[in-house]
């Protein structure tokens, strides 16, 4: 056994000297190291030599294998450099390892807004998609707010024809949509919307989502029971909701909606300028003058609408405080998402 091993570990000395590429470095690795290589092969017949020589030859057979293994190794770093120099000079070093193209996510507005429409249709909202470029019927007049009324001011409008524009909210999907289907309905409307405005929480294009529901009997509080579900669901707490008196012209009562400050919990931070407060949509009970001219009777039927700024959930729910970080095209601001 003794003089067996000893002729191993010459042997194997002599052909790790003779290697010369890659290919027999593999071959001898096979023939001496592998599981049914000639060190296993010794190994197991340690098994029957007598006791009193086991310690002994074990431990030699150990230090010769190790001994074998760390030669093999350096034999093995020595011609695989080689084979990387000799490429290099002749194309590719394809020892090289390749480079991983980045894998694409969803933009942090379409998670959004995909997240956003879910909730809903969680609820039994259906989803409906109209034009950005509309006419100013359904952006306006249909909405309640004729030609001067003071609310255009609010908008600050790209027109692309005489009344043609870039719409200024999802709104006018109200309007469509109520036109085309009788009540009962409960529908939200995902969108683009355009206005001439741009500063840390202003862009010129945004995203918002609308949402309408009418049947017999519906009252604010039905409104407000599907708004705190839903942004209860958003952020994924028991947030507290606010709602304020405000004017939209479709819409009578109105109310401007806040919940309370996802960073602080309502204390008073600089996000909500201390006031434990945030505004994220607007909302209110649909005006009879707008179910009038979609034809609804407005003693028969009742319903409410929203409009929420994606853009905005997303700043709070990823604590981001310049929106125009989402159309900067940074690779390392959307890595993140
Ligand atoms: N369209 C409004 C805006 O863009 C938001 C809004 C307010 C939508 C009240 C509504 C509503 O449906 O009822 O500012």
């Amino acid at each position: 056994m003794e003089n067996e091993l000893q002729s191993l570990e010459a042997e194997a000395k002599k052909s790790l000297s003779n290697l010369e590429d890659v290919k027999q470095l593999e071959e001898f690795r096979i023939q001496y190291l592998g599981r049914k290589g000639q060190f296993s092969t010794i190994m197991r017949s340690l098994g029957s030599v007598p006791a009193e020589d086991k310690p002994r030859l074990g431990q030699l057979a150990n230090s010769v294998k190790s001994e074998i293994e760390k030669l093999f190794e350096e034999k093995s770093q020595n011609l695989h450099r080689q084979s990387a120099q000799a490429s290099s000079g002749s194309g590719p070093d394809l020892t090289l390892p390749g480079r991983c193209p980045a894998p694409g996510t969803l933009h942090p507005i379409t998670k959004v807004m995909q997240e956003t429409c879910a909730i809903f249709e969680s609820l039994g909202f259906s989803v409906a998609e109209g034009p950005d470029v509309e006419v100013d019927y359904y952006n306006f007049e249909a909405l309640n707010i004729p030609a001067h009324h003071p609310a255009r001011d609010m908008h600050d409008t790209f027109y692309v024809g005489d009344s043609v524009l870039l719409r200024t909210h999802t709104s006018p999907m109200q309007a469509r949509v109520m036109e085309s289907q009788d009540p009962p309905l409960r529908v939200i409307a995902p969108g683009k919307v355009y206005r001439c405005d741009s500063d840390i929480t202003h862009t010129p294009m945004f995203h918002q989502v609308e949402g309408v529901l009418v049947d017999k009997g519906i009252s604010f509080a039905d409104l407000k029971g599907i708004l705190t579900v839903f942004t209860q669901k958003m952020f994924d707490k028991d947030l507290a909701l606010r709602f304020r008196p405000s004017f939209f012209p479709f819409t009578e009562p109105s109310a401007e909606v806040d919940i309370a400050c996802v960073m602080c919990n309502g204390v008073g931070c600089r996000v909500c300028k201390k006031t434990g407060w945030l505004e994220i949509l607007g909302s209110g009970m649909i005006d009879p003058e707008v179910f009038k001219k979609v034809g609804y009777d407005p003693d028969v039927y009742s319903g409410f609408a929203f409009g929420l700024g994606i853009e905005r959930i997303a700043m709070l729910k990823y604590g981001i405080d310049d929106i125009r970080l989402f159309y900067e095209n940074d690779q390392r601001f959307l890595s993140q998402f």
